[in-house]
């Protein structure tokens, strides 16, 4: 029988016309037609002042440190159960991070923690909206605003879910969305940075073009472009543009395919989790979510690990998530021990993110259901196994009495 994979990248249809046609353009390098189109469809759906494409949502945030001057020594809070590059981008520039825990039901940055890690140096709160549900946005808009301190939202999971009706990306001063192959929207590996306070629009450009002003140029405002400021090249091809842009386009498509998918989880998976002392995702009222992913939080890490074994047996592929940061090689040398972020080093031990992506059949769910149903009589034979083949280790090892089991087995 094939094989689930955790993530399947999915066409919806348009894209390799759109790449094409970006061909016969004969422009394939970055800001391109479809990169300016690509733009122009977040900018109005999200109603952004400006949406530029980048080639990840890591070098995204990269951009927001240069943007925000990230100098070393400063300060950033973010929460140590997220992708290291929230970390990373500001490291870069000397910053230090400080980790704040998650709140144990969205697994969302704990904001009631946020406020007691706020210091003189603090210099930006990064918002990682986890499986795109929002952050609790008031309350982290208010600290960082009685601060002075500018809000930087990790987008990476959450393009069009919202918080109290209003879009995710769209509170903090800058956020980064993801377009790698495993996001709801994708072109392989791209991102985006969603600019909210345009002063940052005219720097981002330069950053963003090697530190110079060819996009002025481009724009036919200078007559020649050259270099004013640091930066790098952060802008994708125009062939991952028109890419995007096909599934950008199929937007409805997409979320209609993974709220289905993600509903049948949940409505599969409730009695049973209940049964088996399972967490399912927890999805506060005041919050819509993109429907970016489905995980399970299970009692114990053993559970997971057995689980995991389980479901690879079958063709089934489910993996676990982050690992705390603040206990990481790099974390400790910023100071993290265990037991800063107590919610943090629990839940990333339990939980298990299961196969979900556009193209998931109901078929496969299914599947994917029945071995979770299936976990406890497997563990119960395995276990039956393992005693056996412990009494027959103990009939031959060396000194070991004929029905006595070794001792070290007890
Ligand atoms: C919350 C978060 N932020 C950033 C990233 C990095 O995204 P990218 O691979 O586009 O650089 C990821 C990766 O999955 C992520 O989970």
């Amino acid at each position: 029988m094939a094989s689930v994979p955790f993530n399947r990248p999915t066409l919806c249809g348009k894209e390799t016309e759109y790449m094409l046609d970006a061909i016969a353009r004969e422009h394939i390098s970055g800001d391109g037609y479809y990169s300016q189109r690509c733009h122009a469809f977040l900018q109005a759906r999200l109603g952004v002042p400006k949406a530029l494409l980048c080639t990840s949502c890591t070098h995204a945030l990269e951009m927001a440190a240069l943007l925000l001057d990230i100098r070393p020594g400063d300060e950033i809070v973010l929460p140590s159960f997220t992708f290291v590059s929230a970390a990373n981008a500001f490291v870069l520039r000397g910053g230090r991070p400080v980790f704040a825990d998650v709140r144990p039901d969205t697994l969302n940055l704990d904001e009631r923690q946020v406020e007691s890690l706020i210091t003189g140096r603090t210099r930006a709160i990064v918002a990682v909206h986890y499986a795109g549900v929002g952050c609790e946005m008031d309350a982290i808009g208010a600290t960082a605003a009685r601060h002075g301190i500018p809000v930087i939202e990790d987008n990476a999971h959450g393009l069009f879910g919202k918080y109290k009706g209003r879009f995710l990306g769209t509170f903090g001063c800058l956020a980064t969305l993801s377009f790698h192959e495993t996001k709801n929207v994708t072109c392989g590996e791209g991102g985006a940075l969603l600019i909210n306070e345009p002063s940052y629009i005219e720097r981002a450009e330069i950053l963003r073009e090697k530190g110079t002003d060819r996009s002025r140029f481009f724009r036919g405002q200078v007559d020649k472009y050259q270099w004013i400021d640091v930066g790098s090249s952060y802008l994708p091809s125009d062939l991952l543009a028109a890419f995007l842009l096909a599934q950008l386009e199929s937007i409805e498509w997409i979320e209609r395919r993974r709220q289905a998918a993600w509903q049948f989880y949940f409505e599969q998976l409730q009695p049973w989790a209940a049964d088996h002392d399972v967490r399912l995702p927890v999805i506060p009222s005041h919050c819509e979510q993109s429907f970016h992913m489905f995980y399970l939080l299970l009692p114990g890490i053993d559970d997971r690990q057995e689980l995991i074994r389980h479901l690879e047996l079958r063709g089934l592929y489910g993996i676990f998530h982050y690992l705390p940061l603040h206990l990481s090689p790099m974390g400790r040398q910023f100071g993290g021990r265990d037991g800063d972020c107590p919610v943090t080093e629990d839940v990333s031990g339990r939980i298990l993110r299961l196969p979900f992506y556009n193209g998931i059949s109901e078929a496969e769910q299914s599947r994917v259901v029945a071995a979770l149903k299936d976990f406890d009589r497997w563990r119960r034979q395995r276990a039956k196994v393992q005693a056996a083949a412990r009494g027959r280790a103990g009939l031959f090892r060396p000194g070991a009495g004929l029905f006595r089991p070794a001792e070290s087995d007890s």
